[in-house]
């Protein structure tokens, strides 16, 4: 589709954006309120009793578990990026956290009663987890494969950044994944314009980003690699150019994240202070809309459909397991590490981001977790409602095996059915999803389910029509 068509196209969605303003359910100022990622919102949970986070809790009747380890480490500082990390550390600082790594996984396992973790999908993130020497690498795959059964992985993935995997030592850690069963790879390239990529402080230029897929694709792993649209100093017409050259790029799957300017966790990233300094560099918030829009339908025709939420593969098999069981089954999952949140059943455990604290309680033998969220029935029903919805769709007999109760007997059942009418969610006699139009607008329709002491914006920046959302609940 040439670039006329795709501005076409993509006005419709501006059209439809301005209409649930109007009806409420979009903020007046269109700015990004990420959502559906948990819930409740992280930021709201309060501190919990140590005893309290384990008490009543079995293991799932197949004993198999999904894992997320998070190395908080990074070469440099990305202006966007929300996460805690440490940047440039000594080698002794990341020997330091893979020690208490080790003794956390130690912790666990005597906490659940088990030898050994039966996994089932394992994600290694950051930060970046290939910020390790490739001894210490090494060192990392080997604790914590050793402390894991392995016969029933269907998934080993690693998030990493592009300057990791490319020359000698990139190649010597590609090698050590792979020996320990690592099978995809999720690289962050974030933009295919090498000004913006400055901009953006990251720590590799667009022949290196290009240098580390091919790495990856050429050594068989499956490989992902990740955008962000909506950046200061993107236009509709640059963001044309980047798309053009994104498809020639022939990976297994494609993510595009819109930029998140006001952090979803607790720590708030440089974006918001460049943003409020350079208000006049950053895309409006249609003309976001517009990227957005452009992105599913010039996609298409090379093939790409959005088979996870803002994921586009040729092979719906390629997504990431770990995703789709954190947001469409809900299994349960552990982590370790800082930041790490562990999403057992009915409770969601949050590790501590202050280093100290983390070495701390380690070495005083204790899980680093300091907050927690227990769900009660209601809470329970949101969530077995809004991460389905929002990623994949919500399958009404795992929504009784969660909640124990029938979909429509739930009183979030009215909230659907106001939404048939306005075309933003079908149902079926198995299933409920968004439609094509409720898809693109999909963290602002599952806002429409969160109790309103969980909305982080005020009631007065929303119209008062029929979908906003302090009105619904
Ligand atoms: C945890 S980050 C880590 C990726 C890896 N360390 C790297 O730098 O390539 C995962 C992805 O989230 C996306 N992301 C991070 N911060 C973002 C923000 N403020 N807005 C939108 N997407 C963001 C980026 O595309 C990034 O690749
Ligand atoms: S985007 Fe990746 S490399 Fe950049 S600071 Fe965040 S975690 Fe580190």
């Amino acid at each position: 589709m040439n670039f006329n068509n795709l501005i076409k196209q993509a006005n419709k969605r501006v059209e439809e954006f301005k209409e649930l303003q109007r009806l409420g359910m979009i903020i007046k100022t269109g700015e990004f309120i990420p959502a559906g990622v948990h819930y409740p919102p992280i930021t709201e949970y309060p501190d919990i009793e140590y005893d309290k986070m384990f008490e009543g809790y079995t293991m799932p009747d197949d004993g198999l578990l999904d894992v997320y380890v998070h190395i908080p480490f990074c070469t440099k500082q990305c202006i966007f990026c929300h996460y805690p990390s440490h940047y440039n550390s000594p080698d002794e600082e990341k020997d330091k956290y893979l020690d208490a790594l080790e003794k956390e996984m130690d912790i666990y396992l005597r906490t659940l009663g088990i030898d050994k973790i039966k996994l089932r999908v394992a994600l290694i993130g950051g930060g970046t987890p290939t910020d390790l020497t490739p001894k210490q690498l090494e060192r990392f795959l080997k604790m914590f494969t050793s402390r894991c059964d392995m016969s029933k992985v269907r998934q080993f993935n690693y998030d990493l950044s592009p300057s990791t995997i490319i020359g000698k030592e990139g190649i010597e850690r590609l090698n050590l994944l792979k020996e320990y069963g690592v099978d995809r790879l999720t690289i962050g390239v974030q933009t295919m314009n090498e000004e913006i990529m400055r901009k953006m402080n990251r720590s590799h230029n667009k022949k290196e980003a290009l240098k580390s897929i091919n790495n990856s694709l050429e050594m068989g792993f499956k490989t992902n690699i990740e955008f962000i649209y909506g950046y200061p100093g993107q236009t509709v017409e640059s963001w044309y150019k980047e798309l053009k050259e994104i498809v020639k790029i022939n990976v297994h799957e494609i993510q595009f994240y819109r930029l998140k300017v006001d952090a979803y966790g607790d720590q708030q990233g440089t974006i918001k202070k460049y943003e409020q300094l350079h208000p006049d560099d950053c895309p409006s918030a249609e003309d976001t809309i517009r990227m957005k829009q452009m992105v599913f339908d010039y996609l298409k025709e090379f093939g790409y459909n959005e088979n996870l939420r803002r994921v586009f593969t040729k092979q719906k098999s390629n997504i990431s397991l770990y995703a789709f069981n954190q947001c469409c089954e809900q299994k349960d999952q552990i982590a370790f590490g800082l930041t790490g949140f562990s999403s057992l059943r009915d409770r969601f455990i949050l590790n501590t981001q202050h280093f100290e604290e983390y070495y701390n309680r380690i070495e005083n033998g204790l899980l680093p977790f300091n907050r927690g969220y227990i769900r009660d029935s209601e809470a329970q029903q949101r969530w077995a409602l809004i991460l389905p919805l929002k990623n994949y769709y919500v399958r009404k007999k795992r929504y009784k095996e969660v909640t124990g109760i029938d979909i429509k007997d739930s009183k979030l059942y009215s909230i659907i059915q106001l939404l048939k009418e306005y075309d933003l969610i079908e149902e079926n006699e198995q299933n409920i999803k968004l439609t094509s139009k409720g898809g693109f607008f999909s963290d602002e329709i599952v806002g429409l389910f969160y109790d309103t002491k969980f909305i982080t914006k005020e009631r007065n920046l929303y119209n008062d029509g029929p979908l906003n959302p302090f009105l619904l609940n």
